[in-house]
């Protein structure tokens, strides 16, 4: 390997494409040399120039890697993925080249369960307008519009592997029924199993999606599924923007065709339709969902844990598949 390649010191290169808290990035610079590709004033020079002394890529869910970067790291071996989702990343490209990934599942899992429960109360209970009716002085002058209750209702998750059935736990302290969407009926409880989700979003009061985002997803979440929700349902995501055609979603809110959703996820983040700004049914979230500080720390723990595995010559810990 020549003195380039094996990067500043005798650390390998680690390319970070976006940041991460400064709690990762103090371990991460005491073993790697590193970049970071957001702050590079000219990018294309920066690969040009870099790009065959990083041995390691650092991104994120919301990030991933496309294929113009990872083909601009000729002796790229991992990519370490700060999240569960690797949709955003061309792993079709990094099998050809065997680049290895890793994500970073079962750690956020919780998190992003609670962020749905909270988003389904928040929309449900209309809590943003509520507030705001409360801030804005509104309240002297009248009452709060009445709501909706989440107990008793039926709940309905899209999506039922690590994510959706931890909502589906939490949930249970909430005398719901659940349906749930999936390829496979899954051993889980006394959920019902639809394998059409029209029928579950007619079945349903309020569908949750939890799905992996990507080619197998896009747009599930289309017109025909939202006319099925109708205008008593409500609609919650915490899964990946594009597993929802966005202006059918936005017209159904604005036409009250559904009655609300709780949004963790946008197509175009973080610059997201200003439409969903206007609209007093929705309950809104910049990407949030494994966004604690508990999470974010085991997170970036578990990415380093992957990449010292890695250069280690170690079995990684969570490979992606
Ligand atoms: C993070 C995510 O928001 O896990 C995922 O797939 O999208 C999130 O947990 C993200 O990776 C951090 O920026």
């Amino acid at each position: 390997m020549s003195e380039q390649q094996a990067g500043n010191g005798g650390r390998p290169g680690l390319l970070m494409a976006g940041a991460y808290p400064e709690w990762d990035m103090q371990p991460l610079e005491a073993a790697f040399s590193v970049h970071r590709l957001w702050q590079m004033p000219d990018r294309e020079a920066f690969l040009k120039a870099q790009g065959p002394s990083i041995r390691a890529l650092g991104t994120r869910g919301d990030l991933g890697a496309d294929a113009a970067l990872i083909n601009a790291l000729p002796n790229l071996e991992i990519i370490g993925c700060y999240g569960v989702g690797t949709d955003a990343i061309d792993l079709a490209l990094a099998r050809s080249r065997g680049i290895r990934v890793t994500n970073t599942p079962d750690v956020l899992t919780g998190d992003v369960a609670d962020l749905a429960l909270a988003l389904i109360l928040s929309t449900m209970r209309a809590m943003p307008a509520a507030e705001a009716h409360l801030r804005s002085g509104g309240w002297s002058k009248g009452p709060m519009r009445l709501v909706n209750r989440f107990h008793g209702k039926k709940l309905g998750i899209a999506g039922f592997g690590r994510i959706g059935m931890a909502v589906a736990r939490r949930a249970g302290g909430f005398d719901v029924e659940i349906g749930y969407f999936a390829r496979s009926p899954k051993a889980e409880g006394a959920a019902r199993y639809f394998d059409s989700l029209v029928d579950l979003a007619r079945w349903c009061d309020v569908l949750v999606v939890t799905l992996a985002g990507g080619a197998g997803t896009k747009a599930i979440v289309d017109k025909a599924v939202l006319d099925a929700l109708g205008p008593e349902g409500f609609f919650v995501n915490v899964s990946r923007g594009s597993t929802v055609d966005e202006a059918a979603l936005l017209s159904a809110l604005e036409s009250r065709s559904i009655a609300g959703a709780g949004l963790d996820v946008f197509l175009n983040e973080p610059d997201i339709d200003p439409r969903f700004l206007a609209l007093d049914n929705v309950s809104l979230q910049p990407h949030h969902a494994s966004g604690t500080v508990e999470t974010r720390k085991a997170m970036g723990q578990l990415v380093r844990d992957n990449l010292a595995a890695h250069f280690a010559g170690a079995p990684l810990l969570t490979p992606v598949a």
